[in-house]
């Protein structure tokens, strides 16, 4: 089984990084093959909106980490994506990468119906932010981000299994008992 963890904050150390690292913990207990990325080292230019990869299914920006990153998805049998909240959504760095990458996430038809393209693969999210429990889902804190990645994985065909919230992060980091849902969540593919 090989696993993909990417973690869109920018803190490698930060709350974010934590709870990846306890799905990625519980994954490499179980023998699985996991490989981790973290958004802040990747070089990826914006997308500018042409729309020619949806016919030609490659991009006509020169090379970028936005390619290797792709391959590594089509690879892989579970994503793990964790982001922090900024303003109710995830980072821009991380939008930015699935902007370039949308052709091989989702397909369409000629009217213009999505095909999902990972049909079969299973997703787990995780997401922090500073707004305290229970205003981090009730104002779409985290909840922003869990949704706006739910939006992509939902149209690449992805199965979200699990995904793991945690508010209040600027009174006290990740706790314990996140962390232990974190490692539930990877149990749960
Ligand atoms: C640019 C920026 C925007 C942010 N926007 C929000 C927000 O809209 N709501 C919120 O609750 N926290 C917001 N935060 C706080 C982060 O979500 C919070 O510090 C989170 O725990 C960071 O996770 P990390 O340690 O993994 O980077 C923002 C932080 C930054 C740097």
């Amino acid at each position: 089984m090989k696993v993909l963890v990417i973690n869109g904050s920018p803190r490698k150390k930060g709350n974010v990084a934590r709870m990846l690292a306890a799905v990625r913990e519980e994954a490499e207990e179980r023998g699985f093959d996991v490989t981790c990325l973290s958004v802040s080292d990747l070089k990826v230019a914006p997308c500018t909106g042409c729309m020619v990869c949806r016919s030609r299914l490659s991009c006509v920006l020169p090379k970028d980490d936005a390619q290797r990153v792709l391959g590594l998805i089509e690879a892989c049998d579970v994503l793990v994506v964790g982001a922090p909240c900024y303003w109710g959504n995830m980072p821009g760095q991380l939008k930015v990468l699935f902007d370039r990458i949308v052709y091989g996430m989702m397909g369409e038809s000629a009217s213009g119906i999505p095909k999902p393209l990972h049909k079969g693969k299973k997703a787990i999210l995780v997401a922090a932010c500073t707004t305290p429990f229970p205003f981090n889902i009730l104002f779409g804190q985290s909840q922003g981000v869990v949704r706006a990645l739910k939006e992509i994985l939902k149209w690449s065909g992805f199965k979200v299994v699990a995904a793991v919230q945690q508010g209040g992060t600027k009174k006290r980091p990740v706790t314990e008992r996140k962390l232990r849902s974190c490692r539930r969540a990877l149990r749960k593919i």
